[in-house]
């Protein structure tokens, strides 16, 4: 069976993609011309299958990302949209009607929990938040209207990794119609593979990993058999597309992506060793660590670690103790997102994750700090968080 790494190099590269080149082209179009009536029917009718129809279903750079998604997640199709958040709402609202019922980890990523309580509540749609470390007893939450169950693992910001294969099988033995979503973003889709868990849909801020380079935004959902139909039909519907550019930058970003990963896992893993040992730090919380809640979840079915990962200091700093230590870095950077080739670092205070998800559960007084480790050296890195402790200390 091919590799991972070798499958990364060669998906969606097929000669009508690459036209001789080693990438695939860039074809930017809205209209794609018939040279006769019965080219206009044949496109028409394989509109769905690949053939150059119109601009909003993609042209050939288009159709060689979401060929390599899909064999990457081993799945019947991938929709595309402009960034994650879209892929998240537009695969959430492709199976939902009036009435219905969705269950979400409390610690899924705030636009997710948002789009619930903001957006699908004026339609009457419910959402219960579940517990993050929840396990087969999602089953006693399952209502006759549940639709979805929508998971993130880790969770969002604080990085626990949930029981997944229990949970699935809790809500396929109870509820097997409902759709099961996850948030794979933290894993690239290579490092967990969703629907080999018997998930239906793997859904990725490929604005991350995927584009690795932070200079770019997309979404993927990769979605099963049953499950594919549906979710393209409805994304098309909801005008849900990216441009050729930026789903060529993606298809370029696959073909290193195994590659800095193993970087961004080794050199995480380093600093939050290190981190671990330090006095000021009350816990780490990198899926990869001993002691990390839901580490023997990672170990059990994860392939390996990615590079963005948090840790609580004892201290809940005030803001000057809080300025002095953000703003005095050499490598870190503070900014959203991550995923991309540099070390970046943000704070919480524990009223703030409250705030952005009520049900998460926040279990901890001191400041939580949150890096996304990039690819400089590693020995550099460590020392610029080191000269962050000294500041902390003077
Ligand atoms: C876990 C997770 N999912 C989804 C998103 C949303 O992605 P985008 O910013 O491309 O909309 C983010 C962004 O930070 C994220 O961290």
């Amino acid at each position: 069976m091919k590799k991972i790494d070798t499958i990364l190099i060669n998906a969606g590269r097929s000669k009508r993609y690459t036209q001789g080149a080693v990438n695939s082209v860039i074809q930017r179009a809205s209209s794609l011309i018939f040279d006769t009536v019965e080219h206009q029917k044949c496109a028409t009718a394989g509109s769905t299958k690949g053939e150059l129809f119109y601009g909003r279903r993609g042209t050939l750079t288009h159709f060689s990302l979401q060929d390599a998604m899909t064999e990457l997640e081993n799945g019947a199709g991938c929709a595309l949209y402009p960034c994650g958040t879209a892929a998240v709402s537009n695969a959430i609202l492709a199976f939902v009607k009036g009435g219905d019922h969705i269950l979400m980890s409390g610690a899924a990523y705030e636009p997710t929990q948002k789009f619930c309580t903001k957006i699908l509540s004026k339609l009457n749609i419910t959402t219960t938040f579940f517990k993050h470390s929840i396990g087969n007893e999602i089953s006693l939450l399952i209502q006759p209207n549940t639709r979805i169950v929508f998971l993130e693992s880790p969770a969002s910001i604080t990085m626990e990794v949930q029981n997944i294969p229990a949970i699935v099988n809790a809500i396929r033995a109870k509820a097997p119609n409902t759709i099961i979503m996850i948030d794979n973003t933290w894993s690239a889709g290579i490092l967990f593979n969703a629907l080999k868990h018997d998930i239906d849909i793997s859904i990725q801020a490929g604005t991350k990993y995927l584009i690795g380079h932070s200079d770019a935004m997309i979404g993927t959902a990769v979605a099963n058999e049953r499950c594919w139909a549906q979710l393209r039909e409805n994304s098309y519907l909801m005008g849900q597309i990216v441009d050729a550019d930026t789903a060529y930058l993606a298809s370029r970003g696959l073909r290193t992506l195994s590659t800095r990963l193993r970087q961004h896992q080794e050199s995480s893993m380093k600093v939050a060793e290190w981190l671990a040992v330090q006095p000021e730090v009350l816990r780490v919380n990198h899926p990869a660590i001993i002691n990390s809640k839901g580490h023997e979840f990672w170990l059990r079915d994860f392939n390996g670690s990615s590079g963005l990962f948090s840790f609580i200091l004892k201290e809940k700093l005030n803001t000057e103790r809080l300025e002095n230590y953000l703003n005095n870095f050499s490598y870190f950077s503070m900014a959203y997102s991550w995923g991309g080739y540099e070390s970046l670092i943000l704070t919480n205070q524990p009223e703030e994750l409250t705030l952005i998800r009520p049900a998460g559960g926040v279990d901890f007084n001191g400041t939580l700090v949150r890096l996304h480790i990039g690819l400089e050296n590693v020995d550099d890195l460590i020392a610029d968080l080191k000269a962050g402790f000294v500041r902390l200390r003077n």
